[in-house]
């Protein structure tokens, strides 16, 4: 008896990637896979259907069951063909996981709404397109699991505010989800993953980086039974190390009878409230350091 045996399982971006190594050890581990991929270049162009029958192909090979899809998780008709497939295919759909990614990097000043909006459609929207249709035929099923994928970036990063705002969406959209669907048995959680993949290719290579296939456990146990008390999670993961995220609750406060005045405010809030400095800072003041550091020397 495997982990996922009779479970039906939609995965998006599955046919490269994190995405690819979640499907293969989702059916290595009993489940049926819709193995969804629009087969775009990292920017979102130029559409393939071959990138998800190939990750089909792969599967079918090593003994376990799969379908392709290859609709663009940015519509609605998109999302919910990758859930009708399942339920067409399997009958039944218990886990939906929203990989499929896309990158478009500028730095705010200069960021078009075309590197805007399509960044939004593929991460924030394309995963409310699955969830949606996921979720209603969860609710008549009363369970099954929906995880979104999120990034470390979605606390700050230097030249992707689209993508960070998106991946900073799905966050909240998988805590409503957690907190819409808890009463029909239905959980939602989120992972921040680092792996090697074409993605991160323009990484710095001293950055330590796991694999893809390093992310796919944390997806099947998530999917498993073992895993139904856990909902509203978010978990980073990379290489041997899984975190979780913080519960975003308010930290301190300050008060007084009737109105501040922003004189009373500026007087107390450093006092009172604190200021904790966004890690990033630290790397992007270093960052900028060493580059003086080297002008200098030239
Ligand atoms: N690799 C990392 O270190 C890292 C870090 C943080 C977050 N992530 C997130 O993990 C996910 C997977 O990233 P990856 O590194 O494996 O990237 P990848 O580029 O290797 O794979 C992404 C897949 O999504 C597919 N895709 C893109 N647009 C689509 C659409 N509209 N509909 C369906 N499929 C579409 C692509 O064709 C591609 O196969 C992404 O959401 C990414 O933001 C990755």
């Amino acid at each position: 008896m495997s982990m996922l045996d009779g479970k039906a399982v939609a995965v998006t971006g599955a046919g490269r990637g994190i995405g690819r190594a979640v499907a293969l050890d989702l059916a290595a581990n009993g489940a049926q896979v819709v193995v969804n991929d629009y087969g775009v270049a990292v920017d979102g162009t130029s559409p393939s259907s071959e990138v998800a029958n190939a990750v089909v192909r792969e599967i079918e090979a090593a003994g376990g069951k799969a379908i392709a899809n290859a609709s663009s998780v940015t519509t609605m008709q998109g999302g919910a063909s990758i859930v009708q497939s399942a339920l067409d295919a399997f009958g039944r759909i218990d886990a939906v996981v929203c990989v499929a990614g896309i990158l478009r990097e500028r730095m705010l000043f200069n960021m078009g709404e075309e590197d805007w909006d399509p960044v939004i459609a593929t991460h924030l929207k394309g995963t409310f397109t699955v969830f949606r249709a996921a979720s209603a035929a969860m609710r008549e099923q009363k369970s099954g699991t929906l995880i979104g994928f999120t990034s470390g970036a979605f606390a700050g990063s230097v030249a992707q505010a689209n993508y960070s705002a998106a991946k900073g969406g799905i966050v909240s959209l998988v805590r409503s989800a957690a907190a819409g669907m808890h009463r029909y048995g239905v959980t939602a959680n989120c992972i921040a993953p680092v792996a090697k993949t074409r993605m991160t290719g323009a990484v710095p290579m001293d950055f330590q980086m796991g694999e893809p296939e390093d992310v796919a456990p944390l997806v099947t146990y998530l999917v498993s039974d073992r895993a139904r008390h856990l909902t509203g999670q978010i978990y980073s993961i990379n290489g041997g190390e899984i975190g979780v995220y913080n519960q975003p609750v308010v930290v301190r406060t300050m008060s007084k009878p009737g109105r501040w005045t922003p004189e009373e405010i500026a007087t107390r809030i450093d006092g009172d409230l604190g200021f904790e400095r966004m890690p990033i800072l630290d790397m992007i003041d270093q960052m900028a350091a060493a580059a003086a550091r080297k002008k200098g020397a030239s």
